[in-house]
């Protein structure tokens, strides 16, 4: 069998390791775990999963539609919002067309472009943070997509309202800006943009959220893409029809309800958030200030290394060296007791 060409770039994704028992703090997951209305929606519905789902998700789109302020035709899920991002690659990304995104941010915007025969471009970051000046520099005729994770996974950091209007007052419209905001609930700054409404001025804005962080559900794999009619008409092109299982979707309609479980999230967020940046500081630890649900932190030692020995004492976090310092690590806010694990280990490291 003759593998095609762009397909020899692409390495498998692979998972992180976790040691049996172990504490994870290595994957932005909600250490709350699921929303409870969720629960409750998923164990009604178990008796009818011998139908196949509403391949329109058309009850969670009047939800959402009613929650964002848009309406229906604007919506489109997707298996994860990882799915959606394969949706635009297969909708706008062929060989000769580039897409450009920043160093150290998600990977699979590149998996995606490269899935579709196209190639990726990377702008260098400033102090860790997106530059979109220097985004602006290396697009070209042949770019068709932009990636922007906000706040940007690993770092935490994020690109502000002004900064992303100046961005998209540059771009031409036939280029799409994709605004990943997989933890845009989990952000308190006053100057993060308002890009639902941003994009009623632009129709070549797409954003993208998720359920799998904030309302617990990323085993469910369900996720969701904002954008004008016309783009969202495009991706609908690229999508097999039950995209979305109906236990996904029956759980995300109880998510959506899910106060509670919201406010108790953010708060022991914050406290986790608050607690670490503490700690940090008492050892003297260089971090990224995150607007998300996890932290990038320097330990002063090789960052596999780090890795190995918190997961042989019970906990992992993400080992991920990032644009030249090797002993970065992302660790997912946890419980208040998780943190206090984590932070005695960091304690105990060799050296500290
Ligand atoms: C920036 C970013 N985008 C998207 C995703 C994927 O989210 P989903 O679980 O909806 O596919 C993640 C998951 O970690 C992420 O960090």
């Amino acid at each position: 069998m003759k593998l095609r060409k762009n397909l020899e770039q692409i390495k498998p994704y692979i998972a992180g390791k976790l040691k049996e028992g172990a504490i994870k703090l290595a994957s932005n997951e909600n250490p709350s775990g699921s929303s409870p209305k969720a629960i409750e929606s998923i164990r009604e519905f178990l008796d009818k999963v011998y139908l196949y789902p509403d391949s329109r998700c058309a009850e969670l789109k009047t939800k959402l539609a009613r929650k964002c302020g848009i309406s229906e035709e604007m919506l489109i899920l997707g298996n994860g919002s990882d799915e959606i991002l394969l949706f635009i690659a297969g909708a706008y990304i062929e060989q000769g067309r580039n897409a450009v995104t920043s160093e150290a941010t998600f990977s699979e915007y590149t998996f995606a472009t490269i899935l579709f025969g196209g190639s990726m471009k990377y702008a260098k970051m400033t102090d860790l943070r997106y530059d979109l000046d220097n985004l602006l520099r290396i697009i070209d005729e042949n770019t068709q997509v932009i990636f922007i994770a906000n706040p940007n996974n690993p770092t935490g950091t994020y690109v502000t309202q002004s900064e992303l209007t100046h961005f998209m007052g540059n771009i031409p419209d036939y280029m799409l800006v994709v605004i990943d905001e997989a933890y845009v609930e989990y952000v308190k700054e006053s100057d993060f943009p308002d890009t639902l409404s941003l994009f009623q001025q632009y129709n070549n804005l797409l954003i993208l959220r998720t359920f799998s962080k904030l309302y617990g559900l990323a085993g469910l794999r369900i996720g969701y893409g904002i954008g004008s009619p016309q783009v969202i008409g495009d991706l609908h092109k690229t999508k097999e029809p039950f995209n979305v299982n109906a236990v996904a979707q029956a759980a995300a309609l109880g998510a959506l309800d899910d106060h509670e479980f919201v406010e108790k999230t953010l708060k022991i967020n914050q406290a986790g958030k608050e607690y670490l940046y503490r700690e940090f500081d008492a050892m003297n630890l260089q971090y990224w200030k995150s607007a998300a649900n996890f932290i990038l932190v320097r330990t002063g030692m090789d960052c596999m290394k780090v890795f190995n020995i918190l997961m042989d004492q019970g906990v992992t976090i993400r080992p991920l060296p990032v644009c030249g310092y090797t002993d970065t690590i992302r660790v997912t806010i946890g419980t208040m007791e998780q943190n206090e694990l984590f932070i005695r280990l960091l304690k105990d490291l060799p050296g500290k």
